[in-house]
Order: structure tokens, then C-alpha cells, then sequence
């Protein structure tokens, strides 16, 4: 494990997820504490801050010193900050985004490296987030299996979650935006290696990927739905309790997330600064 000198590290879980102390997100930071938070994000997959009690102006501050912003095409932005998305479910919604296992732009050929989600109204109970480590996931696979996936690329589509076939529920419908420019299919490793870790990670998700490249759909369902009961096993998640003004960071190259929808009639409401990345390899 890495040594840290600028920041408090204390893991949450086994598997991923630590909570970084001792820092103040409002005020600038110096260099060796973003490589240190940076490292933490890289090798423990989602940080969590705490009481961050950020503006929009920190909040951006804080992502631009730790990357370049992606702003997402299908969230509704924050009044007056178009980099910011808004990540909303009102008392009368039933729906709620991000609730099933994801990896956020796995659509995009570079997808995004991760997102800064800080809560800014939450439920009395529930509304939690879980988060699955894809190290752990990959980790535990066989060797056999671990060779299989080494030859194989898998394709991802924004399409069917965001486009117009999507037919989403009426009351997400002021939430997400822009369904025509969902057009985008990528391809990738089916496992990545990480390009800060070196870890190998399983790199498919039940949100975007669609199927191996070379296999249909059929073909390719049973191993993808192995794979996802898997890699969601309890013990490689953790799951974290939000209070206002916590944010969690997350690594899209080597984490899922889940919103959990457990809070009906309540509002919750999350700000959220997505962060470039780049190309994936093997
Ligand atoms: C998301 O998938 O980005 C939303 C996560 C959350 O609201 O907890």
C-alpha cells in the first residue's frame, strides 16, 4: 500500500473505497497533496471526502486541479454552470439516475476517468451509493477464464440507455437530455490494464456494454451475465452512507457504481463534475 504524507487515508471496505482526511477542498491545494489524492483515488478505486461544505466555483476549482472536465451531453447542467451536472430526484419522481450497475462513458473511446459527486440534499434514510471494485472482480476470475477475456474486446453503446429507442419514463424526462446525440459505440478491452495502477481491471458493465466484438448478443449473454453476478458480489463493493456536503470521487476504469432508489417522496439532489480520460488498453 502506498505511503501517504499530505493526506489521511482510512479504507472502508476490502475491496475498494477509502475515506481521505485532513483536507480542505475549499481552499487551493498544493501539489503533493493532489498526487497523493490522486494515487488514493487510483489505488482504492473511490475516495470519499467529508464535510466539504464546497461552492460551485470550489467545486469546479477543485475537479480542474485534478484534470480536465467532460461535461456529460445527457444530464440537465446546474443554473449557471453548464460543467456541472445535476443529478436530481424530486419527492413526486419514481425514477432515479444511475440506479443499476455502471461505469459512466464506457460508450466514448476515451472514456471519462472518473466523477466528483457532492451531495447537496439527501433523504432523512436511504439513498445510499454502492460501488464494486473491478480489480477484485478480474482478481478472482480463474486463470482460464482470465486467458479467455485477455482475447476479447466487448462493444459499449450510449444508444439504448440515452436515445430516442430508449423510451425513458416520462419523469426522467426534464432530468436527461440531448437523446439524438446519442449515437456513440465504442470498443474496448474486455479486461483493461489500469494506466496509473498497472492493475488488471474487468472492464464491462450492465449498463453500456452491448456484446463481444465477433459474438452476437445471444452468444454473448451468458458469459456477460456471469460476469456481472460476479463482479457484484458483495465482497468486492462497499457501500457509502451520504451526508450533506460529503463527495465521493470514483475511478471509472476500475469501479462500477449504483444508486440505490430507496427514498421515495424525498428529495435528493447531487452535484456532479465528470473528469476526462483517455484511450483504454489491455
Ligand atoms: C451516478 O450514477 O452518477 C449517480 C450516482 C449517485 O447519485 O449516487
Amino acid at each position: 500500500m502506498t505511503k501517504f504524507e499530505h493526506i489521511h487515508v482510512v479504507p472502508i471496505g476490502t475491496a475498494l473505497g477509502a475515506e481521505i482526511q485532513g483536507v480542505d477542498l475549499s481552499e487551493p491545494l498544493q501539489k503533493e497533496t493532489v498526487i497523493e489524492i490522486q494515487k488514493a483515488h487510483a489505488e482504492f478505486g473511490v475516495i470519499f471526502f467529508r464535510d466539504q461544505s464546497l461552492t460551485s466555483q470550489e467545486h469546479l476549482l477543485f475537479a480542474r486541479s485534478l484534470g480536465t472536465i467532460d461535461i456529460n451531453r445527457f444530464f440537465a447542467p446546474v443554473d449557471g454552470h453548464h460543467e456541472i451536472a445535476e443529478v436530481r430526484k424530486e419527492p413526486t419522481q419514481k425514477f432515479n439516475i444511475g440506479g443499476g450497475w455502471h461505469t459512466d462513458h464506457s460508450y466514448d473511446d476515451s472514456p471519462a476517468l472518473g466523477s466528483i459527486l457532492l451531495a447537496r440534499e439527501l433523504p432523512e434514510h436511504g439513498g445510499d451509493t454502492l460501488f464494486a471494485s473491478m480489480y477484485a472482480a478480474y482478481d478472482a476470475l480463474s486463470d482460464g477464464l482470465k486467458d479467455t477475456l485477455s482475447h476479447l474486446k466487448a462493444v459499449h453503446s450510449s444508444r439504448h440507455v440515452f436515445g430516442p429507442q430508449a423510451r425513458l419514463p416520462k419523469d426522467l424526462n426534464n432530468r436527461l437530455q440531448n437523446a439524438n446525440d446519442a449515437t456513440q459505440d465504442a470498443i474496448h478491452p474486455a479486461v483493461i490494464t489500469h494506466p496509473i495502477s498497472g492493475r488488471k481491471a474487468l472492464y464491462v458493465n450492465p449498463g453500456f456494454t452491448l456484446h463481444f466484438e465477433g459474438w452476437s448478443k445471444e452468444e454473448s449473454e451468458p458469459l456477460l451475465s456471469f460476469l456481472y453476478k460476479h463482479a457484484s458480489s458483495p465482497e468486492f463493493t462497499c457501500r457509502f452512507h451520504w451526508r450533506k456536503n460529503s463527495i465521493a470521487f470514483w475511478d471509472n476504469r476500475c469501479t462500477w457504481h449504483y444508486a440505490l432508489n430507496d427514498y421515495h417522496g424525498e428529495l435528493r439532489l447531487m452535484h456532479r463534475i465528470t473528469l476526462s480520460g483517455g484511450p483504454l488498453a489491455a
